[in-house]
């Protein structure tokens, strides 16, 4: 049972002016105690070159440059500055930042810069900590804390995790899959792959060209998994028609693809984040895999949403696995939370 979120205590809520970020590699959230979520915008920035002035400015962030993504006419450029939940691209991850920092209106409060709390992956090596660190000073923050997006998800998810209790979540995201287990606030076990769903999205456009000679963008791939995708065959079948350019004549092409389709094209990727739980099963300390093994496990992150996967891991896993209630968002209200349910060595 999910648990009410930890709220820090009036006087921090009067004088500190933390914001939470979840600086995703397909979505950017920030949260604030007072006013919960005020941004959640897919994670690109569309820039236009301006030939005469020889420089580049944003031309649109978020949305509504990712309707642009792959479609762009030849002066913009629409770019994704986060890979794996790291910084790919420095200036345009800056850039973005910056945006939606002015968009959310966290900027300043009573005349103080922020203080953010950012979601990291486990696996993120200290140059790629300092490039977030330093993108975010950049776009406005006086002081960056940094913390493990697993435990962030745990926090969020409302696990118990200051108890001795052992708890495991699994966050599948766009581009990482955190597994973490935590007891006493702290990380008992963390892993880190760099499969999620994108790589389920990359997946489907690998399958349909091999399977049906027709190549489909990235959003067409990832709207049908979306709206079809399962983890497992035995389902009734579903169908969808799905567009993209033909590998014989190059000339558009609509194929119609099964939910069985795309059970068997991400097979691969969805292996791989099987193999990242059991990996923690076998790792973490037995009495933390005891306490799981009674709990069951939770999943969170955009990528938890494909259909019948938490079927599907229960099933190879033989555990309890369930979703946590609105797991997008889990990372980001867990790490505006964290500071008042762990203890500063959480964070890095
Ligand atoms: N209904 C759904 N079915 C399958 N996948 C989904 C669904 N909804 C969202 N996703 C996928 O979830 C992913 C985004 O999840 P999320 O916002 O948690 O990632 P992120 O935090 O930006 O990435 P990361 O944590 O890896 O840096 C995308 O790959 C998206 O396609
Ligand atoms: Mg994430």
């Amino acid at each position: 049972m999910a648990r009410a979120m930890p709220q820090p205590s009036f006087f921090k809520r009067l004088f500190s002016h933390d914001v939470a970020v979840d600086l995703g590699t397909a979505n950017t959230l920030i949260y604030t105690h007072d006013q919960g979520i005020v941004l959640n915008q897919p994670s690109v920035v569309c820039f236009q070159k301006h030939a005469a002035i020889g420089r580049e400015r944003v031309a649109a962030v978020g949305k509504e440059a990712k309707q642009l993504l792959g479609r762009v006419p030849v002066n913009l450029e629409a770019v994704r500055p986060m890979r794996h939940g790291v910084i790919a691209n420095f200036a345009a991850a800056e850039h973005m930042i910056r945006q939606f920092v002015d968009m959310s209106s966290t900027r300043t409060r009573l005349g103080r810069r922020p203080s953010f709390t950012i979601c990291v992956p486990a696996g993120a090596t200290q140059v790629e900590r300092r490039a977030i660190r330093e993108a975010a000073v950049a776009a406005g923050a006086w002081k960056v804390n940094l913390i493990g997006e697993s435990l962030a998800s745990a926090v969020g998810a409302g696990l118990p995790v200051s108890e001795a209790t052992g708890s495991m979540v699994v966050d599948i995201g766009g581009g990482t899959t955190e597994v973490g287990v935590i007891a006493l606030g702290g990380m008992a076990y963390s892993g880190s792959i760099r499969v999620g769903g994108d790589q389920f999205d990359l997946a489907i456009v690998n399958y349909v060209r091999n399977v049906y000679g027709v190549v489909l963008g990235d959003q067409t791939a990832e709207h049908v998994k979306k709206t079809i995708g399962t983890a497992i065959r035995d389902v009734p079948t579903e169908r969808i028609n799905a567009t993209g350019r033909s590998l014989d004549d190059g000339l558009p092409r609509t194929v119609q693809l099964t939910n069985h389709d795309i059970a068997e094209a991400i097979a691969s990727p969805l292996a791989h984040v099987i193999g990242a739980v059991k990996a923690a099963l076998e790792s973490a300390p037995p009495e933390l895999v005891t306490d799981i093994a009674d709990a069951g496990i939770v999943l969170t992150g955009g990528g938890s949403l494909l259909g019948n996967l938490d079927r599907c891991l229960s099933d190879q896993i033989g555990l309890e696995v369930r979703l946590a209630d609105e797991p997008l968002t889990c990372a980001v209200r867990g790490a505006g939370a964290a500071s008042a349910v762990l203890d500063p060595h959480a964070f890095d």
